[in-house]
């Protein structure tokens, strides 16, 4: 509990915000040298003590050798990739990916030459659409809506064998309190922080986590003398691609997060294993009590044996986890549902309140219909990010708004 935590000259309980945007030197050489080697505060779009403290207590809950906080979760997708891919490279990503990545691969990527093929992230699928022009592999922990779990150690292990990145979209891992990429060998781990582990839906954040590896000495970017002449895996290492992705996000591209924001999300962090598994244990209960019912015509839940994501799900994650969803067959009887339900209806994740979506007609409607299909989001489907309320007042509300079905 006390990573990141930076040591107090008033011995504060508790991270202090750094409200600064520069840090200043008593001499030319001690300004040299903080340029030189990148140690210690320069500016706080590049690196700021809060912030700082939150990289590193993100990287002792999953296992990374260094982490970079950033912007937004979208931010952190987009630096991770820029710092990976160059024009003539191309990507291996799973269907049904969350929307705002198959746009930047679309209108950013594509721009830039980087070419794209979709596939079921199973093994098999990955190996054949792997060219020589492969960079990276991009899949989620769990898929949105369709809460499916990828093999993650096979697919690190393909990776590691053609000498490609592995990035996992570990957003519905909770900071590592759900699931842990980089321990199964991934490679690369981005992540929105807006969701579990901020949980008070108040805040954006992201980050961009990765581990230690011999990977980064093949590719070329690092391998070429940069600006001072330096050859970044020579000089850094494993090290060689954080530092990329610090200097391509924030100091180039300057989607810095706030310090206030860094305080809020590593206040989140401090309690994020617990509400985790609460929420976990409440979807459960509702999945056990709702899976039968008249008007659920299907309902999925990871955590349940008969779940198609049952064994991933074992394997990989800490627990089934706080998501669920409910087929009701139709959109009508979607639209009964939640104009009825007592809960919030609103497009995000992980909020301490329970947050319900109708992923056809919101998250998932600029998809054509046949893409909806694929991703696995119907008419009737609702997706439930449980939140702490009570579990019994939780369950009275959803058997309230089924009787309106
Ligand atoms: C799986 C996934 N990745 C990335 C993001 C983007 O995160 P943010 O909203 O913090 O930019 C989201 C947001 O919903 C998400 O669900």
């Amino acid at each position: 509990m006390l990573a990141g935590l930076p040591e107090d000259p008033h011995g504060a309980v508790g991270l202090p915000i750094y409200a600064v945007a520069a840090y200043g030197f008593k001499t030319l050489e001690e300004g040299q040298e903080r340029f030189a080697t990148g140690e210690g505060y320069v500016y706080a779009r590049q690196k700021d003590p809060t912030g700082r403290a939150l990289e590193e207590r993100l990287s002792a809950l999953e296992g990374a050798l260094e982490a970079v906080a950033l912007a937004s979760g979208q931010a952190a997708t987009f630096a991770a990739l820029l710092a990976l891919l160059r024009q003539g490279d191309e990507v291996v990503a799973a269907k049904g990916l969350f929307g705002q990545t198959i746009g930047l691969f679309h209108q950013v990527f594509g721009l830039m030459g980087v070419r794209v093929r979709y596939v079921d992230p199973e093994p098999d699928g990955v190996r054949e659409a792997l060219t020589e022009r492969t960079r990276a592999v991009f899949v989620e922990t769990m898929a949105n809506p369709a809460l499916l779990v990828p093999d993650l150690e096979a697919l690190a292990a393909l990776a590691e064998e053609k000498g490609v990145a592995l990035v996992v979209d570990n957003t519905f891992g909770a900071a590592g309190a759900l699931c842990k990429p980089l321990r199964w060998g991934a490679h690369v781990v981005v992540e929105s922080l807006t969701k579990w582990a901020s949980g008070h839906g108040s805040v954006l954040g992201g980050a961009v986590l990765s581990r230690e590896t011999a990977l980064w000495g093949r590719f070329p970017q690092f391998l070429e003398p940069d600006l001072k002449g330096q050859v970044p895996w020579e000089a850094l290492g494993p090290r060689a691609y954080p530092e990329r992705v610090r200097t391509l996000g924030l100091s180039l591209g300057g989607m810095a997060l706030s310090p206030f924001n860094a305080y809020l999300l590593f206040q989140g962090l401090e309690t994020v294993a617990l509400r985790v598994s609460r929420m976990s244990e409440t979807a459960r209960f509702l999945a056990e009590r709702l899976r039968a019912h008249p008007k659920v015509r299907a309902l999925r839940y990871p955590g349940l044996p008969e779940d198609p994501a049952y064994a991933n799900a074992q394997k990989y994650l800490a627990s089934g986890g706080p998501m669920l969803t409910l087929d009701l067959g139709s959109l009508e009887a979607a639209s009964r549902f939640l104009g009825t339900i007592r809960l919030l209806k609103a497009p995000n994740l992980g909020d301490a309140r329970t947050l319900l979506v109708h992923p056809w007609t919101t998250t998932h409607s600029r998809l054509k219909e046949e893409a909806r299909l694929q991703a696995g989001v119907t008419p009737g489907l609702v997706r439930v990010s449980v939140g702490l309320e009570d579990p019994e007042d939780l369950l009275a509300l959803f058997l309230e708004a089924l009787g309106a079905v």
